[in-house]
C-alpha cells in the first residue's frame, strides 16, 4: 500500500470474484495482488482463478441463457444496458479513479473511458430490439423468413490498456444480442470489470449473464477459450496469444473476433497542417502511455516537413512530464515492469543500431515514485523501413519517424508492415486523403484527425491486426447467428 494520501485507494474494491450472480473466491482459494503501476505496489488483491472456476462459469452463463434471460424481451434487455450507461455515469469519478490505480493513465483518460463505456451500453441498448430477420420470396408455395439468434455464450479476453471500455465494447453487442457472457480481465487490471458486474446486476440483469472470472491467461484464458460450451471468443490482445486463442476456438468450432494491435502510420503530406498534424502526432503516440492498439507510432511524413514537424515534436514532447495518474499528470506509467521491460527491450536496439534518438530514449525519473514503471517519451527520427522500430508493436510512448519524398511513397512505407489497423493522414487535398484510404491497408483511416470516430464507427484489423469487426452496428455480427425457416404451405 502506498502512503500518500492523494494516491488512497478508494473504499470498497472488489474482493470478489462474480459467477451465477454470487460473489465468490476461488475454488483454490488462491489470490493475486493488483499493482498501482505509478508506484510499483499492491494496492489490491482479487481471486487467482483457474480451470475449475472457468467451468463453473460458463455453466451458470450456460443456464442463463435457457433461464430468465430468455424470457426477457429485447426491448426490456435494451432498458437494462440504458440503466447500466447511466450508472457508469452516476459512479464515473469513482470507477476512473480505480482504473487509473490499476492501469496508470491519467484520470482525464479514465474519465474518458468511462464516457466511451457508457456510449457503447447506450448505442447498443437501441439496437436490442431491431435486430430484425428477413423475409425470402420464394413463390407463392412457400413461406421463408430469417430468425435472428443469440449464438450463446460468449467468451471476452480483455487487455490491460482499456480495461473498462473493452469490457464493455465487447459486453454490450453480446448482451443486446441476447447471449450471457463470461469475461476474462487482464491479470493486471480486474478492479473495473468486477464493479461492472454490480452495476448490471443493479440496472436488472438476472443473475448469470455476465460472469467474471479473474486469473492468468495460461490459467484463466486458455480453459475459457477452449471450453466445448463457449460459442464465440472475442479476444483483444498480441498477435502470439491471438494465434493460441484461434487454436483453441477451433477445436470445438467456435468463431473468433481477433483485434490484435497495430504499427499504425500517421502520414503527413506537405501540404498539411502543421499545427493539426502535430497535435494529432502527440496524442496518436501519447496517449495512454503510447498502450493503444490503434496508437500512431510511426510518423510517416513528406521531407518538407520533416524538420519543422520534429521541432515541434520535440518541443513539445520535452514539456510532458511523466507523473501519478490520480494527479492527471500529462504522461502515466507503463502498466507493469514487463512491459516497461520490452519498452526498454525495443528501445536499447535503437541504442544499439545507433538510431538518431531525438529525445527521450530510456527510463523516466520521478520524483516520489521511484518503484513507477515510468519510460520518458522517446522519438526517433529517420528509421529504416526494415527496422525493428517500424516493423513491430512496442506498447510504449515510442514514435519512429519515417521520411519519405512523395505521397506514393507515404502510402507504400505506410504498408510496409506486418499490421494493418490504422492509418492517418493529414493533408488538404482530399482526394489525395481518399486515395490514401483507398490503397492503404488498414481497418480504419483518420483524416485530418488521428482517433476521429467513436463508438459507433466500425473498428478492426487486417493482416496481423486480426479480422472481425467491434464498435458499430458491425460489432452485432459476431453476436447472433441467423436461423432460416422455410415451410412449404
Ligand atoms: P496478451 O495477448 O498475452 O494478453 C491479453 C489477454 O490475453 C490477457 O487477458 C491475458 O491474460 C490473456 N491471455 C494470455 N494468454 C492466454 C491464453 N493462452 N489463452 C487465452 N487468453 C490468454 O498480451 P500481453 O502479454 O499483456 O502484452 C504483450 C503485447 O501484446 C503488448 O506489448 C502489446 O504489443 C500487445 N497488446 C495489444 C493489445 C491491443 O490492444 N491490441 C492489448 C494488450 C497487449
Ligand atoms: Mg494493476
Amino acid at each position: 500500500m502506498n502512503g500518500i494520501e492523494r494516491w488512497n485507494t478508494p473504499p470498497d474494491l472488489p474482493k470478489h470474484m462474480v459467477i451465477g450472480g454470487e460473489h465468490v473466491d476461488a475454488i483454490s482459494r488462491r489470490r493475486m495482488d493488483t499493482i498501482d503501476p505509478a508506484t510499483g505496489s499492491a494496492f489490491a488483491d482479487v481471486p487467482q482463478a483457474d480451470a475449475a472456476d472457468v467451468d463453473r462459469a460458463v455453466e451458470s452463463a450456460k443456464a442463463a441463457l435457457a433461464g430468465p434471460w430468455r424470457a426477457i424481451s429485447p426491448a426490456e434487455r435494451g432498458r437494462i444496458l440504458t440503466r447500466t450507461a447511466a450508472l457508469l455515469r452516476r459512479d464515473k469519478d469513482r470507477l476512473a479513479r480505480i482504473e487509473t490505480l490499476d492501469c496508470g493513465k491519467p484520470l482525464r483518460e479514465s474519465l474518458g473511458d468511462l464516457e466511451t463505456a457508457a456510449g457503447y451500453f447506450e448505442y447498443y441498448a437501441g439496437m436490442a430490439d431491431k435486430l430484425q430477420g428477413d423475409t425470402i420470396p420464394l413463390g407463392p408455395d412457400f413461406v421463408s423468413f430469417t430468425l435472428h439468434e443469440p449464438v450463446g455464450v460468449t467468451a471476452h479476453i480483455i487487455p490491460w490498456n482499456f480495461p473498462l471500455v473493452t469490457t464493455a465494447r465487447g459486453i454490450a453487442p453480446a448482451l443486446a444480442a441476447g447471449n450471457t457472457a463470461v469475461v476474462k480481465p487482464a491479470e493486471q487490471t480486474p478492479l473495473t470489470a468486477l464493479i461492472l458486474a454490480d452495476l448490471l446486476d443493479e440496472a436488472g440483469l438476472p443473475p448469470g449473464v455476465y460472469n467474471v472470472v479473474t486469473g492468468y491467461g495460461p490459467e484463466v484464458g486458455a480453459p475459457l477459450t477452449a471450453h466445448p460450451d463457449v460459442a464465440h471468443v472475442t479476444f483483444t490482445g498480441s498477435v502470439a496469444t491471438g494465434k493460441t486463442v484461434m487454436k483453441a476456438a477451433a477445436d470445438h468450432v467456435a468463431s473468433v473476433t481477433l483485434e490484435l494491435g497495430g504499427k499504425s502510420p500517421v502520414v503527413v503530406l506537405a501540404d498539411a497542417d502543421l499545427d493539426a498534424a502535430v497535435e494529432g502526432t502527440l496524442k496518436a503516440i501519447y496517449m495512454n502511455s503510447g498502450q493503444v492498439c490503434s496508437a500512431g507510432s510511426r510518423l510517416v511524413v513528406e521531407r518538407q516537413l520533416h524538420a519543422a514537424m520534429l521541432e515541434r515534436l520535440v518541443t513539445r514532447t520535452n514539456k510532458l512530464a511523466p507523473g501519478h495518474g490520480l494527479d492527471d499528470a500529462p504522461l502515466g506509467p507503463l502498466v507493469s515492469a514487463e512491459q516497461f521491460a520490452r519498452v526498454s527491450g525495443f528501445v536499447a536496439g535503437a541504442h544499439r543500431r545507433g538510431l538518431a534518438i531525438a529525445t527521450g530514449g530510456g527510463p523516466a525519473a520521478v520524483k516520489g515514485l521511484e518503484g513507477g514503471f515510468f519510460f520518458a517519451p522517446t522519438i526517433l527520427d529517420k528509421v529504416a523501413v526494415d527496422d525493428p522500430l517500424s516493423q513491430e508493436e512496442i506498447f510504449g510512448p515510442v514514435l519512429a519517424v519515417q521520411v519519405v519524398d512523395s505521397p506514393e511513397e507515404a502510402i507504400a512505407v505506410g504498408n510496409a508492415t506486418p499490421y494493418g489497423l490504422v492509418a492517418g493522414i493529414y493533408t488538404a487535398d482530399i482526394t489525395r486523403a481518399l486515395r490514401f484510404a483507398r490503397d492503404i491497408d488498414a481497418g480504419q483511416v483518420f483524416i485530418n484527425q488521428y482517433f476521429a470516430g467513436g463508438v459507433a464507427t466500425p473498428f478492426g484489423g487486417v493482416k496481423n491486426s486480426g479480422f472481425g469487426r467491434e464498435k458499430g452496428l458491425a460489432a452485432l455480427s459476431s453476436y447472433f447467428r441467423i436461423k432460416c425457416v422455410t415451410a412449404r404451405i
